[in-house]
């Protein structure tokens, strides 16, 4: 069977950044250490006046088509996932088709372009669509585009504010791809939950509390899955393990929670139970309740032990690099947790082709998947290639009072956008330019 899986990544930031522990913190008079320690967050970044999602999404695929010396008639479909879209009918894909049609002599006319909404895993769904339209044999030698793309903002002063965000990423599907093949398997949980949501209207309602709870509860499902179709799992079988990352200190405790479960009944669990004991099995307590505080104790344990921690310097913690000077992607975020795992192996000249991923992805509404992914020969090359220390370092670092004026800019009930003030200069980029006579929003290349 060909291979299918991704050809090449390219990420866009937003070019402001907050810092979080130096200019926010005080702002909210909360301590620093919620953010750094707490959250694992060190800053987020913000889109400048003409950025949004088009502008990201298009600055991103711009990219990638051009170090893959691609034009559009390569691509037979663009699916754009995303949770920040403006448009109710018309397809972020087309806006973002729109901008690169200005900028090659050819077309997208016959790629086939959707949208694609389920909070933060969309991305990852995304990927999945292009996965089984090339499998199909569907996509007569043409790859896919697939591009995550959000501003992550929250109301003022909602807890969520913390955790903010704003970048794409754009991902090339293709046979015989560059960077990492995809697994057939694949594990699902999945349920009806109220955590996070947008009922027509731009910024999230949300119970931060329970979404991390239906976080853990959907991935321990999407594991049992998972393995249903895999065969059992062994935390050795999988070289980096990238998260859906709202925020790192969400998947310390999804990484203990998975470890845990992977490791029950396996020769690790054996080892380590001289020092911390088995674990707890629900039918050596009496109530659920019992068992539960005996996990959390196990669990708590379980984390301090030098095992569980190499593990989680080398399985885990390479994966949240890029989150901490990011924040929330919404729908990119489990794929920058998988560039950023890659980027840092590249700079430990680590040995990573043919080694297995465990990619975890993650919506509210909720639903958790996960599947497994071969790294291929090229991925070097592909991880190289990447300039987002470079993006990282040129963001503007904005005052709190900058921060506040952005917000407000990137508020869709504020009107004032097309002509608020730019704080970086843009150049060889697309921007947003103001609306259109039907209230659509318009974009041009800036040479
Ligand atoms: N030093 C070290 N750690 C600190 C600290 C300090 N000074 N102050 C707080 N913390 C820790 C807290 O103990 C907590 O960690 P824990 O969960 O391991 O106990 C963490 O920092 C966050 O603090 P908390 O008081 O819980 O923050 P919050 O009430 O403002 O809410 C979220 C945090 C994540 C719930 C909130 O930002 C949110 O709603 N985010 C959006 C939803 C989201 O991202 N959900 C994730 C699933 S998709």
């Amino acid at each position: 069977m060909t291979a299918v899986g991704i050809d090449g990544i390219e990420i866009r930031t937003g070019k402001l950044q907050l810092d979080l522990a130096e200019t926010f913190a005080p702002a909210q008079d909360e301590d620093p250490g919620k953010y750094t320690e707490g959250l694992g967050l060190h800053a987020s970044s913000f889109p400048d006046v003409y950025e949004d999602i088009v502008t990201m999404g298009a600055n991103a695929a711009h990219r990638l088509m051009e170090r893959k010396g691609l034009t559009p008639a390569d691509i037979g479909r663009i699916d754009v996932a995303t949770e920040s879209a403006f448009d109710n009918s018309k397809p972020v894909s087309t806006y973002i088709a729109g901008c690169l049609e200005q900028v090659y002599d050819d077309n997208f006319h016959h790629a086939n372009k959707g949208e694609r909404k389920f909070a933060c895993i969309s991305g990852t769904q995304s990927l999945d669509d292009a996965y089984n339209w090339i499998r199909a044999g569907r996509n007569r030698g043409r790859k896919a585009l697939v591009i995550a793309t959000d501003t992550a903002l929250y109301a003022r002063d909602d807890p969520g504010e913390a955790t903010q965000g704003a970048g794409a990423v754009a991902m090339l599907v293709d046979e015989d791809p560059g960077l990492v093949e995809l697994s057939t398997e694949q594990g699902f949980g999945s349920a009806d939950e109220t955590d996070f949501l947008k009922p027509n209207q731009q910024f999230p309602s949300v119970d931060g509390k329970r979404s991390m709870k239906v976080y853990l509860a959907r991935m321990r499902e999407a594991l049992e899955d998972f393995e249903s179709a895999a065969g059992d799992t062994h935390p050795n079988d999988y070289e980096l393990v990238p998260f859906h990352t709202p925020f790192p200190g969400m998947v310390r405790k999804a990484a203990a929670l998975g470890y845990r479960h992977v490791v029950r009944d396996t020769d690790v669990e054996i080892s380590i139970a001289e020092e911390i004991g088995r674990q707890p099995r629900r039918e050596e307590y009496k109530s659920q309740e019992q068992y539960f505080d005996a996990v959390k104790e196990y669990t708590d344990a379980l984390t301090e032990t030098e095992r569980y921690q190499a593990w989680y310097a080398d399985a885990i913690e390479p994966t949240l690099e890029i989150a901490r000077e990011v924040g929330n992607w919404y729908t990119g975020s489990v794929h920058v947790a998988r560039v950023a795992g890659l980027k840092q192996a590249l700079e430990h000249d680590r040995a990573m082709a043919e080694k297995k991923l465990l990619v975890a992805s993650y919506g509210s509404g909720a639903q958790a998947e996960i599947h497994a992914e071969t790294v291929v020969s090229g991925w070097k090359e592909e991880i190289a290639a990447l300039n987002i220390d470079e993006q990282l370092d040129r963001r503007h670092d904005i005052s709190f009072e900058e921060y506040e004026r952005i917000h407000d800019v990137h508020n869709h009930d504020t009107e004032n956008d097309a002509d608020a003030e730019e704080l970086i200069t843009p150049t060889q980029e697309f921007v947003f330019d103001g609306w259109g006579r039907m209230g659509e929003r318009k974009y041009r290349y800036v040479r």
